[in-house]
């Protein structure tokens, strides 16, 4: 506090991106779009602000999700309006709005990437509003259709220098009828627990009782862990179809496990599901998703299914930070030119020349302090910056320029005519 001035601090769970984390965060969100791109997917915007109905209907109300965690406020007009806590109903909506499944081929396949809000208690990795990055492949039932998300993830991971540390969960939760046996054989074994349990149990055995299984109370666990499990309950269809894809995991060599415990905490899923997970240690998943047979149609739209996931880029990031062999290259890759002017003269010059370099995308940044040469090299390091253009009067009267490469600490002599040209060359290695 200064003087009687209050700071105002970031809302508890929020929290700012910013230096090398912004930095990484860039290099994480090109390479997935790049990825993204690969499988041809296309680039989706949609409202952070939706009608409140969306998620009840889409995420299910037995779900921890909207029971308890959504921000849900009436507008000015007295409707009741939500801020996403996911995308996958957001984008469902709008494929069914925008009929584009009437006019595009299928399966759409879009890309998302930014805020979802959810009211969780903070902890490590855990954040009311975090960014989520994601895809949505809409409009088919083929098997290979989730494969592909599943390879899209893997790839991706891959690419960032994650794909030797990540395990796939992955479970098959079937289709109707398997899910109808299920729940009559969960409500039959829980029959004789429930009072012992949480009141959110008791809720989720009336609502949905596979929310039961995703149960985080302790004292809650020991019946869970006897609960019947779905693999016995899978109807010939989503027995074929889980066989099929795990077949195909195997091919691409994707690292999974599967674990017949994995619900997942939206209700929307049917058939295969997915987490993704740090195989050393349990950091929350770093992202999840799966298939969805009757979402589209419960939103109102056609009998079409849809499959993806959502990686949350906190803990992407952090995990980044930790383990990934790129880390290093990513933050010092700040490949600019430092431009080292001494008096006022050689200010407006090279000014002048940061404007021509700007023109042809390459990064500079100028000292404007009035500082001797090694206090500017020692900021041109602490910019990992890869060059530095020394101008001085000296310069200027013989129209003849110094760039000094700050890795080899080798220096050239170039003239101006040459300078741009020059620079240009050694920053593309042209
Ligand atoms: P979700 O499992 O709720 O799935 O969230 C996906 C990812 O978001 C998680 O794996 C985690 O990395 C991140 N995440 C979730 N909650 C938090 C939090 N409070 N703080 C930081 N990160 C968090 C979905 O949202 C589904 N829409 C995924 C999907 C897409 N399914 C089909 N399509």
């Amino acid at each position: 506090m200064k003087g009687n001035i209050m700071e105002i601090r970031n809302v508890k769970g929020t929290h700012d991106i910013f230096g090398e984390d912004s930095r990484i965060y860039e290099y994480i969100y090109d390479n997935f779009v790049a990825f993204a791109s690969s499988y041809n997917t296309k680039h989706i915007i949609v409202p952070v602000i939706e009608q409140s109905d969306l998620f009840q209907r889409g995420v299910g109300e037995a779900s921890d999700v909207v029971r308890k965690e959504m921000y849900t406020f009436l507008d000015k007009g007295n409707r009741s309006i939500t801020l996403r806590p996911e995308f996958t109903a957001g984008i469902v909506r709008s494929f069914i709005q925008n009929k584009m499944y009437a006019t595009m081929d299928l399966p759409i396949k879009l890309y998302y990437c930014g805020p979802v809000f959810r009211y969780e208690r903070p902890q490590a990795g855990r954040y009311r509003q975090f960014e989520q990055l994601g895809v949505e492949f809409l409009g088919s039932d083929s098997e290979m259709v989730d494969v592909e998300t599943i390879s899209l993830a893997y790839n991706f991971l891959k690419s960032i220098g994650l794909g030797e540390i990540v395990v796939f969960k992955i479970n098959s939760l079937g289709d109707e009828e398997t899910r109808d046996n299920y729940r009559l054989a969960l409500k039959e074994y829980f029959k004789e627990h429930l009072e012992n349990m949480c009141d959110d149990c008791k809720n989720r055995y009336e609502l949905n009782p596979l929310r039961i299984l995703d149960c985080k109370v302790e004292d809650d666990k020991k019946y869970i862990v006897n609960a019947p499990r779905i693999n016995d309950f899978y109807s010939s269809n989503s027995k074929i179809r889980f066989e099929k894809t795990l077949k195909a995991l195997d091919l691409l060599k994707i690292p999974y496990v599967v674990d017949n415990t994995l619900v997942r905490g939206l209700d929307y899923y049917s058939e295969t599901v997915y987490e993704i997970h740090f195989k050393d240690e349990d950091i929350g998943a770093l992202g999840a998703g799966g298939h969805y047979s009757n979402l589209i149609e419960e939103l109102g739209g056609p009998k079409l299914s849809g499959v993806g996931f959502s990686f949350g880029i906190e803990r992407l990031l952090s995990l980044f930070k930790d383990k990934s062999p790129y880390y290093k290259q990513v933050i010092e890759q700040e490949q600019i030119v430092y431009i080292m002017p001494i008096g006022e003269e050689s200010v407006l010059k090279g000014m002048e020349i940061a404007s021509k370099l700007r023109e042809e995308y390459i990064p500079c940044e100028m000292c404007f302090d009035n500082v001797k040469f090694g206090a500017m090299f020692k900021k041109a390091n602490r910019l990992h910056a890869s060059y530095a253009l020394i101008i001085g009067e000296e310069e200027i009267k013989n129209d003849t320029y110094k760039i000094k490469d700050l890795e080899s600490a080798t220096q050239i002599e170039v003239s101006g005519e040459q300078l741009i040209d020059k620079i240009k060359q050694l920053f593309f290695h042209l």
